[in-house]
């Protein structure tokens, strides 16, 4: 039997999760949006992509919360994006009230389902879905890592000169600023990039990475990024829909991992048909955790902000 995913949102970032979804073959695919006509009008585009890209699932709009009952997986990608001159911060009062609804109605539907929530601040919507949806901690997880590693591995990579695929690079904690993309980790088909890279490229690299999602904001300027974020959201249902125990970096909520407790952050974790099925907690070294500490203390003001 095909899975089922739902993806709340049929913007830029949720048109491109239907598309990626329907491409990789996850199942069939319902996209709402609370516009009249929107996910209806997308819907009916991507499903006649179907014989030219040899999908395997159908997908239909809708703006009714009932289509989306027993999925496997629900993708939230609802609210506002960036304009330039805005932070993810600045999105929170808004889209904290969509998210709410998003998830509290998609929970009702399918009660079962493992939740990836994209909306930003990444961070505090996660866990926003989390407060209001009812579903136990491994079936949220907030996307962010897998999005933010690919713009790391892409940068390192084309510095390098190799395959973006052999690149493997982690990006923890916040999606924001103060996200903390590890050097020490990263390697290159095994190499690390220190003996690869010098400091200053290793340092330009970091700050791009930190700023990727911006760069992009400043030369859209009417909204942000959504091939990759959309495709991260998807990377991710996969492993949980064809339970393949792929490591990826997820805001997950932590219980005294890496000394922190009561936060959703970014962290390595397996993802298979339960969620999240192991955070893979590592020792860090002093500058790792004290990059790691920034995290926290922002998440900790938006969650504050949230008023949940
Ligand atoms: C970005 C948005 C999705 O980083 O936060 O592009």
């Amino acid at each position: 039997m095909q899975k089922k995913i739902t993806v709340i949102g049929a913007g830029n970032v949720g048109a491109a999760a239907a598309h990626w979804a329907l491409s990789r073959k996850l199942g069939n695919v319902v996209l709402l949006d609370v516009m009249e006509g929107i996910p209806q009008g997308k819907a009916l585009d991507l499903w006649q992509a179907g014989p030219l890209d040899n999908f395997a699932g159908t997908i239909v709009g809708t703006n009714d919360y009932a289509d989306t009952a027993d999925s496997d997986v629900v993708i939230i990608t609802a609210g506002l994006a960036r304009k330039p001159g805005m932070s993810r911060d600045d999105l929170l009062a808004i889209n904290v009230e969509i998210v709410k609804t998003c998830a509290q109605e998609a929970a009702k539907h399918s009660p079962d389902c493992v939740m990836i929530v994209v909306t930003n601040p990444i961070d505090a919507m996660v866990h926003t879905a989390f407060k209001v949806s009812g579903l136990k901690k491994e079936k949220i997880i907030g996307m962010a890592g897998v999005l933010d590693s690919a713009r790391y591995r892409t940068f390192l990579a084309d510095a390098v000169g190799v395959a973006p695929q052999d690149v493997n690079a982690l990006v923890m904690g916040i999606h924001g600023d103060n996200m903390v993309p590890l050097v020490r980790l990263a390697n290159v088909g095994g190499v690390p990039i220190t003996d690869l890279l010098d400091q200053e490229q290793i340092d330009e690299i970091v700050k791009r990475t930190q700023t990727g999602g911006i760069e992009i904001v400043n030369h859209l300027k009417t909204g942000s990024a959504y091939f990759t974020p959309g495709l991260a959201a998807v990377e991710m249902a996969e492993a949980v829909i064809n339970d393949t125990k792929r490591v990826m970096p997820c805001a997950v909520y932590l219980e005294g991992e890496f000394g922190i407790s009561g936060y959703f952050l970014g962290a390595p974790v397996i993802l298979g048909k339960a969620g999240v099925e192991r955070i893979l907690e590592f020792e860090m070294t002093d500058e790792e955790r004290a990059a790691l500490e920034k995290s926290v203390e922002v998440v900790s003001k938006q969650m504050a902000a949230t008023g949940l």
